[in-house]
């Protein structure tokens, strides 16, 4: 839910600073940039360019091109990241899951076949592989292989996803042909994601903010051969649902910015608890959102996900939201045989499921399944063709009520 740039740890040179001007040093390299004023941030600012300049010599220094692998290793032999495994999402846009299965097996690594639980995951060693159990284009490998210089990542072929930020397309699962929001896309990997599960067929609108996240994004979508998008640096607040461009728009995914409490960094130090007023913050701007995306008129399914843990930016969010709109919607249970459920804050919150580490072999990770409640919903032919074929998507949670129309109110918030 968070930025991309790894968070939460000082690289080798960094050790000697103490704890204020690090997180400040840390947040101008490698954070959204400087959050609090005054004389440090002045300061900093004015040596921006030197410590950018010394952090590339670290790079050139220690042989290595991201700024993860400045890691010292006791750090990077933390619990948590190094045990959830290596997951790659299958492109089907450009090969299929038989290929790459052949393409590693000539590489040297050892097929398994089709795991049969999550113990089978967390058994991986070696140069080994499985097929997942519960998503049917992701192969598995042991925590701490790397693919980023692999033919197959760079020429995209594979896709470098963990498997919770793999069920929102999944569970949304819109029929080929049909029109998509991807609310707050960049960069853009359940949008090449969505585009897969199109097959190319129908229309993709995706939103961000985000000049940076957007450009990579940019280049993602097009390594990822996706095609059939139209790429907008918009807030999505100021998206008009009544524009006749998004007339047939009847699926949305809505990914916000988050705390990011559910992130695995790969051995990185744990970031502090994110405060009260932070979580209130972002929890307004997650209701707002997920409010204007149901206010689109042709919606048929939303996907609300987050890679957060906190029950503020997560059930609170869907709770507050489902009531604001009355039975317009209607939570769906996502995924009935994933054994981790949102937490029973309210009526049908299980429906919601939840990832973890210990739990999914996973990020931490919510998500929430809404459906435009009425009758004419209700009838299976209106039902997407994938959501068919695939009935363990969405079972109804809550009992199916007629549509209520409601008074749209445009809001703009900042986040
Ligand atoms: C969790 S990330 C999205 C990750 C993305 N869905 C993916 O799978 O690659 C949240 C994104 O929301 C964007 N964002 C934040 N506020 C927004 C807004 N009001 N409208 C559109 N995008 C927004 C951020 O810039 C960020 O890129």
């Amino acid at each position: 839910g968070v930025g991309a740039a790894p968070r939460g740890r000082a690289p080798r040179g960094a050790a000697a600073l103490t704890r204020g001007p690090q997180v400040l040093v840390y947040d101008l390299l490698f954070g959204k940039g400087l959050r609090c004023g005054g004389r440090w941030k002045a300061l900093a600012r004015r040596h921006r360019a030197r410590l950018q300049a010394e952090l590339a010599r670290l790079k050139v220094r220690h042989k290595v091109s991201r700024d993860e692998d400045l890691l010292a290793p006791a750090q990077a032999a933390s619990p948590g990241g190094s045990q959830v495994p290596r997951y790659i999402r299958v492109n089907t846009l450009k090969t299929c899951v038989d290929d790459v299965i052949d393409f590693f097996k000539r590489q040297g690594y050892s097929y398994l076949g089709k795991a049969a639980s999550v113990e089978e995951l967390r058994a991986l060693s070696g140069k080994k592989f499985l097929l997942d159990l519960h998503l049917p284009e992701l192969l598995v490998f042991p925590p701490q292989t790397d693919f980023h210089d692999n033919l197959l990542y760079t020429s995209g072929h594979i896709i470098l996803q963990d498997k919770a930020s793999c069920l929102p397309a999944f569970l949304l699962a819109p029929a080929a042909g049909s029109h998509v929001i991807d609310a707050c896309a960049a960069p853009g990997n359940k949008t090449s994601h969505l585009a897969a599960i199109l097959k190319n067929k129908g229309q993709i609108f995706a939103f961000d903010v985000d000049t940076k996240r957007l450009a990579t994004m940019n280049t993602m979508l097009m390594r990822a051969g996706v095609t059939g998008f139209q790429l907008a640096q918009q807030d999505f607040l100021t998206v008009d649902p009544g524009d006749p461009r998004y007339s047939k728009v009847t699926y949305i995914l809505l990914d916000p910015s988050c705390s990011g409490s559910g992130m695995v960094t790969r051995g990185l130090r744990e970031e502090p608890a994110p405060s009260a007023q932070r979580l209130q913050a972002l929890a307004g701007f997650q209701r707002k959102v997920l409010s204007h995306a149901l206010s689109f008129p042709a919606l048929r399914r939303l996907v609300y996900s987050t890679c957060s843990l906190h029950q503020e930016e997560n059930e609170d969010v869907v709770r507050a939201v489902l009531q604001e709109h009355g039975s317009a919607f209607r939570l769906v249970t996502a995924f009935p045989s994933w054994p981790c459920r949102g937490l029973a804050t309210f009526p049908g919150a299980e429906s919601c499921l939840r990832a973890s580490p210990a739990d999914t072999l996973t990020h931490g990770f919510f998500v929430a399944v809404l459906e435009r409640g009425g009758e004419e919903a209700a009838a299976p032919s209106s039902l997407p063709a994938a959501a068919e074929e695939n009935p363990q998507h969405g079972e109804t949670a809550e009992p199916r009520a007629a549509p209520r129309k409601r008074k749209r109110k445009k809001q703009r918030v900042k986040e």
